[in-house]
């Protein structure tokens, strides 16, 4: 078979399950069977595919088929311009969470005090998209990179040596703000905050292949955030920065339980390119 039939009948079957843009995932799958780019798969089109490389693309295909996400099948995503390792025991970070990162940058260059090393925690870490963007954007600052998961602080940890900053993010295991080891300038959170009502809704890629502890909020979405809220206090530094990222429609929420805990602080709401409100903002 050549890369031309194997384009053509990698096309037809992804098609055939009504997945979208069937042409471009063929592309992908072919382009990671083979180790080569997109501009090589198109200058070789007769090139003859070895049996194993066919046997490895059917494989790819099949699973591609019982709609587990390219991410996945791929082991990469890209977020904020880099290049993520992730696996199933990770969320394949998305393009809204960019928005946190934004700001946080922000942060660090006009709201914090020249000369001073800015510290910051990425609670709920993930892969580390959060944490690593941080590190590579802000290559002073000492950062904290939590999550309740051990398996995902493993694809986080691949991360940070794949962009050579493990050595500036301490990556920790446990429930939220508990495994700091004290206050921090500036924390950043993307938690799980899908209402258990609509954990059903989700498509059938995000219920059958991330991981639950990654979108599971609890009833009203906000368990995790609520509880990161009462942590708090001990754990940052009067002038500190919290950057929540909320799912649509939670930000009225979200604004009712900080003031709830936190009178005082400054809030305010960020909205995405399609004017949702995706993150907030609050100086304690
Ligand atoms: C929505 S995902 C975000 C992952 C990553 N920050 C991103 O933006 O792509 C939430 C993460 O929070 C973690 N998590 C859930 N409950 C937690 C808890 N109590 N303490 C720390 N991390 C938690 C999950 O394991 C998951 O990695």
């Amino acid at each position: 078979m050549t890369v031309n039939q194997a384009l053509y009948l990698t096309k037809h079957k992804v098609s055939a399950a009504n997945i979208e843009q069937p042409s471009s995932e063929a592309e992908l799958l072919l382009c990671y069977v083979l180790g080569i780019s997109k501009a090589e798969l198109y200058s070789e089109p007769e090139r003859v595919l070895s049996p194993a490389e066919i046997r490895k693309l059917q494989h790819l295909v099949q699973r591609r088929l019982h709609l587990e996400p390219m991410a996945y099948i791929l082991e990469c995503c890209e977020f904020y311009g880099i290049g993520f390792y992730v696996n199933q025991d990770v969320l394949i970070p998305r393009p809204e969470t960019e928005l946190l990162v934004e700001e946080a940058i922000e942060f660090a260059h006009q709201d914090f005090p020249l000369g001073r090393q800015l510290i910051v925690a990425d609670i709920g870490t993930g892969s580390g998209a959060i944490a690593v963007s941080l590190a590579v954007a802000l290559p002073q600052a000492v950062i904290y990179a939590t999550d309740i998961s051990a398996s995902a602080l493993r694809v986080a940890r691949a991360n940070c040596r794949r962009h050579k900053v493990d050595e500036r993010v301490t990556l920790l295991c446990g429930n939220l703000l508990e495994p700091l080891p004290g206050p921090v300038d500036m924390v950043v959170a993307n938690l799980p905050y899908v209402r258990s009502c609509e954990l059903k809704t989700l498509s059938q890629e995000i219920v059958t292949f991330e991981p639950m502890t990654a979108l599971a909020g609890g009833e009203d979405g906000l368990d995790r955030i609520r509880a990161l809220l009462h942590q708090l206090p001990e754990k940052v530094y009067a002038g500190g920065c919290l950057l929540l990222e909320v799912g649509q429609g939670q930000a009225e929420a979200v604004r009712s339980l900080i003031s709830s805990y936190f009178p005082q602080a400054n809030m305010s709401s960020i909205p995405d390119l399609s004017g949702i409100d995706r993150a907030i903002k609050v100086t304690l």
